[in-house]
């Protein structure tokens, strides 16, 4: 059953020109890209998106990082697209992460409180649902 997912490319893969390598790589593994905007976030949309990690530490860098650029958001369609997606971008530490994902390859750590590791992919279908209206209302 084809599914959908919510990919943001984060201000760091914006700002450092990455969006072309890391739409390339949704594409060469045969995902739909259904559609593709680049934004400014807006703290309510930031709000809603990451609701469910507010009062965790880094919360607030978070939002404040997802504010400090543009960002790409897409929504992808095919089969598993939410699981694949996921494997494509690697875990969450950029430093660690698996060569051979967008994360592992690509990401770094730079001696900053925040994380930048490039991308956002939805975790379940749930979550791409809710995430798609919020990006794409
Ligand atoms: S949790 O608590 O296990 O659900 O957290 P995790 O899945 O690892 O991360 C959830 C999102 O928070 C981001 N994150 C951070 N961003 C910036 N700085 C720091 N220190 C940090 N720690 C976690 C992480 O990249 C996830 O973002 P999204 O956009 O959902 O991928």
């Amino acid at each position: 059953m084809s599914e959908r997912t919510l990919v943001l490319i984060k201000p760091d893969g914006v700002a450092r020109g990455l969006t072309g390598e890391i739409l390339r790589r949704i594409e060469a593994k045969g995902y739909t890209i259904a559609e593709l905007k680049k934004v400014q976030a807006s703290s309510e949309q930031l709000a809603a998106h990451y609701a469910e990690h507010e009062g965790k530490p880094f919360y607030q860098p978070l939002v404040d990082f997802m504010l400090s650029g543009p960002v790409v958001a897409a929504i992808l369609e095919g089969e598993r697209v939410i699981e694949g997606f996921r494997s494509l971008a690697g875990t969450t530490d950029p430093t660690t992460a698996a060569p051979g994902t967008i994360r592992g390859d690509l990401g770094r750590d730079w001696g900053e409180k925040v994380q930048k590791n490039l991308v956002h992919g939805s975790d379940s279908v749930e979550s791409a649902e809710r995430e798609i209206g919020i990006w794409f209302s």
